[in-house]
């Protein structure tokens, strides 16, 4: 065994950059690549939040300093008045808000905090693919709790019980969802949370992708407004795409008060606290006018229904469900093909089209891609004409 190898923890030698960023660095050598691999919404931060960050960066003399932990109060604040307004739940800027460095860093605090060597986690199969990286971090292991594609991609809370054991301790939910562009209805989410609360689980909630509901956004619920969840709830959110924010890595995290003390532990040994600039475009965005908002939605909308026209003219390549929020579709691989991964390097390599192989996803994502249609219509028009060039016209 070499020295390197003797070197690196098992863990971690065991787990791989995910599938996604994998895709995004192959795709970013092909100069012409047109890329549908990555959730980096292609909008800029707007224009409100830059200049408030300008005036900040001139005007406040701690603007390059460390925050303290938990984020800024004025931050703090604000975040709890948002989630107040989504869920209609007060929370307490001190006891339960925590300003994390996007929901990466924050799903990867609570999970430090709450996970021991084999403990377990249950993730809907399929599942955002960094989540069971984050699992595995900490020597944990991800449960697979499959979604119904026939369905819709729906969740089956009475498939819930059989997947938890003495070693259990979370469930965690991305909705609406990552990869498959589901919305799950209030009463899956209400029925999870139930079961999970019964069975003293905490309820994790990563979610970006509140904002991003189509026709049906009366669907869309919002866990945190389940009566009686307090104290087993971590709930999530990110400005990464919501206010085309992903470089500047921010979020907020609403805990039970004891859960937040121990994930303040964690936030504090690996971060100290988010970066201050950034929190001070968080308190431009939480504060502003959020016109921005139904620009995105109305643009998404179009990209989706482009994209939806698209798969529809290659039904002898793929099939899909039609996603109903977030921006992401799962379409099954209808080809001849070994693995979805082996069908999206050659696919990459022969038409320099990137998308991201499903078994990243859980094992019900084999068979499956994920195209991300956040990126302009140009990008998403020049990947299907060229797998339509690349597999024949449909019949
Ligand atoms: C479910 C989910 N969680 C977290 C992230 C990353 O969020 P952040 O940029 O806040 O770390 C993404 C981005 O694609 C996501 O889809």
């Amino acid at each position: 065994m070499s020295a390197h190898r003797q070197r690196v923890a098992r863990h971690i030698s065991e787990i791989e950059v995910s599938a996604i960023k994998q895709m995004a660095i192959l795709s970013a050598r092909l100069p012409d690549a047109a890329s549908l691999t990555w959730g980096l919404p292609s909008f800029r931060t707007p224009a409100p939040i830059r200049r408030a960050v300008g005036r900040a960066l001139e005007e406040d003399p701690d603007i390059g300093k460390y925050a303290l932990p938990d984020g800024l109060p004025e931050l703090r604040r604000l975040a709890a008045e948002d989630y107040r307004s989504v869920t209609g739940r007060a929370v307490d800027p001190d006891r339960n808000v925590l300003i994390t460095a996007g929901n990466m860093q924050g799903v990867n605090a609570v999970l430090h905090a709450i996970l021991d060597a084999g403990d377990r986690v249950v993730v809907t199969d399929p599942c955002f693919a960094s989540h069971l990286q984050q699992i595995r971090l900490c020597g944990g292991e991800p449960v697979f709790w499959p979604l119904d594609e026939e369905a819709g991609w729906a969740l089956d809370p009475e498939t819930l019980p059989e997947r938890i054991d003495a070693r259990t301790k979370a469930v965690l939910l991305v909705t609406p969802s990552n990869p498959t562009g589901a919305i799950f209805t209030e009463a899956q989410v209400r029925r999870t949370a139930e079961l999970a609360r019964a069975r003293g689980l905490l309820l994790i909630v990563d979610d970006p992708y509140r904002h991003f509901t189509y026709e049906n956004r009366a669907a869309s619920f919002n866990p945190g407004a389940i009566d009686g969840m307090e104290d087993d709830l971590a709930y999530l959110f990110t400005f990464s795409k919501a206010y085309a924010m992903s470089g500047w890595r921010l979020g907020y995290a609403i805990l039970p008060e004891a859960l937040k003390r121990e994930v303040l532990k964690v936030h504090d040994a690996t971060l100290i606290c988010a970066p201050r600039i950034s929190q001070a475009a968080g308190v431009a965005a939480l504060s502003g006018d959020r016109a921005h908002l139904s620009q995105f939605q109305e643009r998404l909308a179009k990209r989706r229904a482009l994209i939806c026209a698209r798969l529809d003219r290659l039904p002898h390549v793929f099939s899909y469900v039609r996603p109903e929020g977030a921006y992401y579709v799962f379409p099954r691989i209808l080809v001849p093909h070994e693995t979805s991964h082996a069908f999206a390097l050659s696919l990459l390599e022969e038409t320099h089209v990137a998308v991201t192989p499903g078994e990243a996803f859980g094992p019900t994502g084999e068979e499956h891609v994920r195209m991300a249609y956040c990126v302009e219509e140009a990008v998403i028009n020049a990947a299907f004409d060229r797998m339509e060039r690349h597999f024949g016209a449909g019949p």
